[in-house]
C-alpha cells in the first residue's frame, strides 16, 4: 500500500473511494463539495439529510455512486466540533475512513481533510498513521481467513503535495506500532524469551543498531537474582535484551526504554486461578513490544537523542524449581526481596533491570509494565497509569500522550504506603496489601533506582482491548510505541 500526496483539484481526482470530513453542525455543502454535489446530482446532500448526519466525531456514513466518474464510493467522515479538534481527532477520523474503505474493498482511496492547527505536516501525519493503523489485520495464525483484510493499493492526500516526510514518519511510527501489535498477540508459544531476543537481533541488524544479550551465566554474575528467581522455573532460558541506538556525533540526551517482558505469567505457584484471564497472559510482555516497536521506529527516524531499549525477558512457570512462596531473592543492587507471592513477577525482573540501566550514567529512564490489575480497576482499560517522582519527566510524558493520543494519569507515588511492604526478614516483600496495589508495585520499583529520574507507567489495561473501537481492531492495541517515539524527540 502505497500513500500519494497531490494537489490535483477535489473535482478532477480519479479513485474509487472519495473521503470527506465535515465538522460537527456545520455540513452545509459550500464551495467544491457543493459543485462535487452537483456533479453527482445532489446525493451528497441526499445521503446527509436522509441519515441525519450531523459530523458528530468519527461517525460515518457512505453511499455508492454512478455516472460516468470513476468514483464509486463517497464516504462522508464527522469531525466533531472544531473548538475541541486535536490532532488525535484527526488521527481517529482518518482510521474511522479506513474501516468503512476496507470493508468495501477500496482500492484508490482519497483524502478530502482539513487541516489541523494550519499545520499540513503534523496533519499528513497523523491521517497517514490513523488509516493506516486501522486497516492492519493480522491474518498470521489462520489457515483460510474469512476477511483477508484491506484491498487498498494506494492512499491519496488531496493538498498535501510536499509531506513526503510527514508520510515517511509516520509509516515509521506505524512499522513500530504493527511490531508491537503482533509481539503482544502472538501467542506464548511463539514469543518466547528466545524469540523475544531474535527480534531484537533483526532490528539490531536491520537498522544498525548495538545489541548486547546476557545470558543466564551472565546474568548471574551482575547478580540479578530477582531476575532469575523468575525465570529459575521456566524450560526456557531467560535473555537479558540490551538494544542501544547511538546517534552520529554526541547525543544530545541519553535515554532509557525499559519494558517488562514475561512472554507468560501462570503466577507461579501462586498459580492464576478460574477467571483471573490466565489464557491472556502472553500480553505480559506488552511492555517489552512497546520497547522493541520503539526502537524499530527510533532507529529509523534517527534522533540526536541515545536511547537504550532494555527487557529482562522469561516467563514465570511453575515447575520443581520454581520459586517457592516465601523465598528470598538478592536484586543485582543487594537489597533482598521475601517473595510472598510469585504472582508479582514482573516488578522482580524489573528491578534488576533498573539497576542496570541505572548505572548507564543517563539523563532519564521510562519502564513500561503490565504490573497490576490494581491499576485496571483505577484507570480502566483507555489509560496507563504514570507513577514518578520527578515532575519535569511527568510533564515530557504527559505532553507526549497528549501529542499521541497515547492517554496517560498521573498516580501518587505516596511513600507512606511502602510500609505495606516493609519484611520481617528481607529488606522488603514484593506484595502488599490489596488497596493500593498499583502504588506499592510502583514503590517497589523506586527502590531499584538511585541515580537517574525516572517514571513508570502501568500498560496493563491499554495494552490489549476487547471490542473493536474503530481505531484498534479487538486485541493487542500496540501501546506505547506512539507515546515513546513522541517523548524521545521532543523531550
Ligand atoms: N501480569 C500481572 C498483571 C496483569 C493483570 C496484567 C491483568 C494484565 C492484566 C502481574 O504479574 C500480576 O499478576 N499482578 C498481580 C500482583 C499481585 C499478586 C500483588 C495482580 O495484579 O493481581
Ligand atoms: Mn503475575
Ligand atoms: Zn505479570
Amino acid at each position: 500500500m502505497a500513500i500519494q500526496l497531490s494537489d490535483k483539484p477535489l473535482l478532477e481526482w480519479a479513485g474509487d473511494s472519495l473521503a470527506i470530513g465535515l465538522f460537527e453542525d456545520a455540513v452545509e455543502l459550500t464551495g467544491e463539495l457543493a459543485t462535487l454535489n452537483e456533479k453527482f446530482s445532489g446525493v451528497l446532500q441526499e445521503l446527509i439529510a436522509e441519515e441525519e448526519f450531523t459530523g458528530k466525531a468519527n461517525t460515518t456514513i457512505f453511499t455508492r455512486v454512478s455516472g460516468n466518474s470513476p468514483i464509486r464510493k463517497l464516504i462522508l467522515v464527522g469531525l466533531g466540533k472544531p473548538e475541541a479538534w486535536k490532532i488525535e481527532s484527526l488521527r481517529r477520523a482518518a482510521a474511522a475512513v479506513g474501516r468503512v474503505a476496507k470493508k468495501q474493498k477500496s482500492k484508490v482511496l482519497g483524502f478530502n481533510f482539513p487541516l489541523w492547527n494550519d499545520d499540513p505536516t503534523a496533519s499528513a501525519q497523523a491521517i497517514a498513521e490513523g488509516v493506516q493503523l486501522a486497516i492492519y489485520q493480522d491474518n498470521r495464525f489462520k489457515s483460510e481467513p474469512e476477511d483477508k483484510g484491506s484491498q487498498l493499493k494506494t492512499i491519496e492526500l488531496l493538498g498535501f503535495a510536499g509531506q513526503e516526510a510527514a508520510i515517511n514518519r509516520a509509516n515509521q511510527i506505524v512499522s513500530g506500532v504493527i511490531l508491537a501489535r503482533e509481539l503482544v498477540a502472538a501467542p506464548a508459544n511463539s514469543v518466547t524469551p528466545i524469540t523475544l531476543a531474535e527480534t531484537a537481533q533483526q532490528i539490531a541488524n536491520e537498522h544498525g543498531l548495538q545489541l548486547e544479550i546476557l545470558e543466564r551465566e551472565e546474568c548471574e554474575k551482575l547478580g540479578m537474582g530477582a531476575f532469575l528467581g523468575v525465570a529459575q522455573a521456566s524450560d526456557l532460558p531467560p535473555k537479558f535484551i540490551h538494544l542501544t541506538y547511538k546517534p552520529e556525533g554526541t547525543p544530545k540526551r541519553k535515554l532509557a526504554i525499559i519494558g517488562k517482558g514475561l512472554t507468560f505469567d501462570s503466577g507461579g505457584l501462586n498459580i492464576k486461578g478460574a477467571g483471573s484471564g490466565i489464557e491472556t497472559m502472553k500480553i505480559d510482555m506488552g511492555g517489552a513490544a512497546a520497547t522493541l516497536g520503539a526502537a524499530k521506529a527510533i532507529a529509523q527516524i534517527k534522533p540526536d537523542t541515545e536511547v537504550h531499549f532494555i527487557s529482562a525477558a522469561t516467563e514465570n512457570m511453575i515447575s520443581g524449581h520454581a520459586m517457592h512462596p516465601g523465598d528470598i531473592l538478592k536484586a543485582s543492587n543487594g537489597k533482598t526481596i521475601e517473595v510472598n507471592n510469585t504472582d508479582a513477577e514482573g516488578r522482580l525482573t524489573l528491578a534488576d533491570a533498573l539497576v542496570f540501566a541505572d548505572k548507564l550514567g543517563l539523563d532519564a529512564i521510562v519502564d513500561l509494565a503490565t504490573l497490576t490489575g490494581a491499576n485496571v480497576i483505577a484507570l480502566g482499560d483507555d489509560i496507563a497509569g504514570l507513577y514518578t517522582p520527578d515532575d519535569v519527566l511527568a510533564k515530557q510524558l504527559e505532553q507526549a500522550a497528549e501529542a499521541s493520543g497515547e492517554k496517560i494519569w498521573r498516580m501518587p507515588l505516596e511513600e507512606k504506603y511502602f510500609e505495606g511492604l516493609k519484611s520481617g526478614i528481607a529488606d522488603m516483600k514484593n506484595t502488599g496489601p490489596r488497596p493500593g496495589g498499583s502504588i506499592t508495585a510502583a514503590l517497589f520499583l523506586k527502590q531499584f533506582v538511585k541515580d537517574t529520574n525516572w517514571a513508570h507507567l502501568d500498560i496493563a489495561g491499554p495494552v490489549w482491548t476487547d471490542k473493536d473501537n474503530g481505531y484498534n481492531s479487538a486485541g493487542a492495541t500496540g501501546y506505547g510505541v506512539r507515546l515513546l517515539v513522541d517523548w524521545v524527540l521532543s523531550s
